[in-house]
C-alpha cells in the first residue's frame, strides 16, 4: 500500500485518535483516497456523528467515498479489558490490517 499514492487499496487501516481532531483529518484525507478506513474510538455516538460527517463533507468536496468502506471499531485505550476486546473483534472481522495511524492522545495528569 502507497500511503503517498493517489488511491489506496482495500486493507483496513485503523485510525485511533479519530473522533479528534488530527485523526479525523487523517481518515478524511485516507478514505477521499479511497483507503477503507477504520475510525476507532471509546464513544460508539461520537464514532457514528464522525462516519456521517465524514461521508457528507467528502461528497460536498466531490470526492465519493463508499460508506462501505468506512467502519468504526469502539476501543477505549485506557482499559486493557477494551483494548482486548476490541483486538478480538478487529481478528474476527478484518482479515488484515495494513496501517496504523495512533493520534490517540492518552495522558496521565488530571
Ligand atoms: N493538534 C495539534 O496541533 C497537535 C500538535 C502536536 C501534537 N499533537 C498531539 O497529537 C495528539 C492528537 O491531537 P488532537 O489535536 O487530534 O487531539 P484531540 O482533538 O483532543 O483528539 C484526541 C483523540 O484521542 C481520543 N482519546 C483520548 N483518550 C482516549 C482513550 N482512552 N481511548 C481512546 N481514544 C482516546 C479522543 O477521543 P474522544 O473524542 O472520545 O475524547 C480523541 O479522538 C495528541 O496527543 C496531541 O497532544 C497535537
Amino acid at each position: 500500500m502507497n500511503l503517498l499514492g493517489k488511491r489506496m487499496g482495500d486493507a483496513p487501516v485503523f485510525i485511533a485518535g479519530s473522533t479528534g481532531s488530527i485523526g479525523f483529518a487523517a481518515a478524511m484525507a485516507l478514505a477521499k483516497r479511497g483507503a477503507h478506513v477504520v475510525l476507532l474510538g471509546r464513544n460508539r455516538d461520537k464514532l457514528a456523528a464522525r462516519v456521517e460527517r465524514l461521508v457528507a463533507e467528502a461528497s460536498a468536496a466531490e470526492a465519493s467515498v463508499d460508506p462501505k468502506k468506512v467502519e468504526t471499531l469502539v476501543v477505549d485505550f485506557a482499559d486493557l479489558a477494551s483494548v482486548r476486546g476490541a483486538a478480538l473483534e478487529a481478528l474476527e472481522r478484518f482479515a488484515r490490517l495494513d496501517a496504523l495511524v495512533h493520534r490517540a492522545q492518552l495522558s496521565c495528569m488530571s
